[in-house]
């Protein structure tokens, strides 16, 4: 059996580690019948530190395809990116091809494997954040509908897919019995909620992470001492006034004696070179983007995480560190409703009241699975290919 796995961005390195880990485990434990496992790497994020310190860090094989698409409009970027995996698809015939979260590259992959009758498993299918002007939902909303296998990080996602139509469900969308029923009855498309491949990639490198990261010697911070920013959803940085509305919030929580530490990303860093904003009074700690050990180590030790990005908000909830939303909506609810997250949009007051009177949540159901995630996806791609049902512990 043959799967081609498809990424390009920075999150979905962080999602593929865990997946090669089972893969790798699998064959090591099924010689007789291996999965052969490709890897394309679209080439959306090229900086050193936006893709190749994840595939060095993570220990991840290089890509077997580099399309090196690059940046562009998303048309000229999806565009891209469906004529060279195409190409690599037609060459490789794999049985499965795997796409990850919802970025351009996810779209890609799944268009040019579906239109080329290949099966497409989604991994975190079914995440809606229900507004359509953001490019992730209409990325989401459409790789769902083209693909085969439905991985569900929760059982939200599995109701979001049966409110659209989707009648297979495993299980009836509760995470799945480990050994499982080995009468599946299975038939296409098949929506299963497997847990949240990242709380996998959590508990895999976390403890590394602990023992090797010195990032706050580095830095000189103290445990619980700063608030840690990540921004760069294109609805706050490609908006002058909520840029500069988010921005004048941090500067008032680090008036308010919060120290800030901001490690920008490049399309952030890009606007505000380009509105000529000058952040050197604003008492920020400005890095670089850090590496995903670092990052673990720098969540967990912040008093409170202000952020627009997915797998930023659903990290602060795992190490139960208190988030602030600068979004007016979220794929990760559950977060949410446990009160581990606030929604504040990009109303400054509201930011630095968030910020600073940050506090825990409740204590409510895990809502992510047993971080067995991949191992699962793994063993079930392999079983729906062959129409079988064939698992290990
Ligand atoms: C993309 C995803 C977003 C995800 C984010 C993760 C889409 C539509 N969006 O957004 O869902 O949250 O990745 O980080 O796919 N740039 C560089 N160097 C790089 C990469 C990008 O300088 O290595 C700059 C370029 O100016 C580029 C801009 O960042 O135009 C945006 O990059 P792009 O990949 O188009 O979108 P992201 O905002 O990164
Ligand atoms: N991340 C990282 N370094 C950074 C910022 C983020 O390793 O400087 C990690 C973060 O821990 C999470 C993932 O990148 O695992 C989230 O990716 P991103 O915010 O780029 O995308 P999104 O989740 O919003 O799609």
């Amino acid at each position: 059996m043959k799967i081609v796995n498809i990424v390009g961005a920075r999150p979905q390195f962080i999602k593929l580690a865990p997946v090669l880990k089972a893969i790798q485990r699998y064959n090591e434990e099924h010689k007789d019948l291996p999965i052969h496992e490709v890897l394309v790497h679209t080439g959306q994020h090229y900086d050193y530190k936006m893709s190749q310190m994840f595939f060095d860090e993570l220990g991840l094989k290089s890509p077997d395809y580099y399309l090196g698409v690059g940046s562009g409009t998303h048309a000229y970027q999806t565009g891209e990116m469906l004529k060279r995996i195409e190409k690599v698809l037609l060459k490789e015939k794999p049985d499965v091809v795997m796409v990850y979260g919802d970025t351009n590259s996810t779209l890609a992959g799944a268009l040019a494997a579906a239109k080329l009758h290949i099966l497409v498993a989604h991994v975190e299918a079914g995440l809606r954040s229900f507004n359509k002007k953001m490019p992730e939902e209409i990325n989401r909303v459409l790789t769902d509908h083209v693909s085969t296998l439905l991985f569900c990080p929760t059982k939200t996602a599995v109701e979001n897919l049966r409110c659209e139509g989707f009648t297979n469900i495993l299980n009836d969308g509760e995470l799945i019995p480990y050994p499982p029923d080995s009468n599946l009855l299975i038939q296409f498309p098949t929506v299963i909620n497997t847990g949240d491949v990242m709380y996998n990639s959590l508990l895999i490198y976390g403890e590394l992470a602990e023992k090797h990261c010195n990032i706050l010697q580095k830095l000189k911070l103290e445990p619980k001492g700063y608030a840690l920013v990540i921004v760069h959803r294109i609805e706050n940085t490609d908006n002058k006034e909520r840029l500069q509305s988010i921005l004048q919030a941090l500067h008032r929580v680090a008036q308010e004696g919060l120290l800030v530490v901001f490690p920008v990303h490049p399309r952030t860093r890009k606007v505000i070179q380009d509105l000529s904003i000058d952040l050197s009074s604003f008492g920020f700690k400005l890095i670089e983007p850090v590496s995903y050990l670092d990052m673990l180590v720098l969540e967990k030790n912040a008093r409170v995480i202000l952020t627009d990005s997915g797998g930023v908000q659903k990290e602060a909830f795992f190490f139960r560190v208190p988030c602030v939303t600068l979004r007016e909506e979220t794929k990760w609810v559950e977060t949410v409703e446990a009160g581990w997250n606030r929604l504040v949009g990009y109303d400054p007051e509201k930011i630095v009241k968030a910020a600073m009177e940050a506090r825990p949540g409740v204590e409510s159901a895990w809502p992510y699975g047993d971080g067995r995630t991949a191992v699962w996806i793994v063993n079930l791609v392999r079983s729906l290919v062959y129409r079988e049902v064939y698992f290990t512990d």
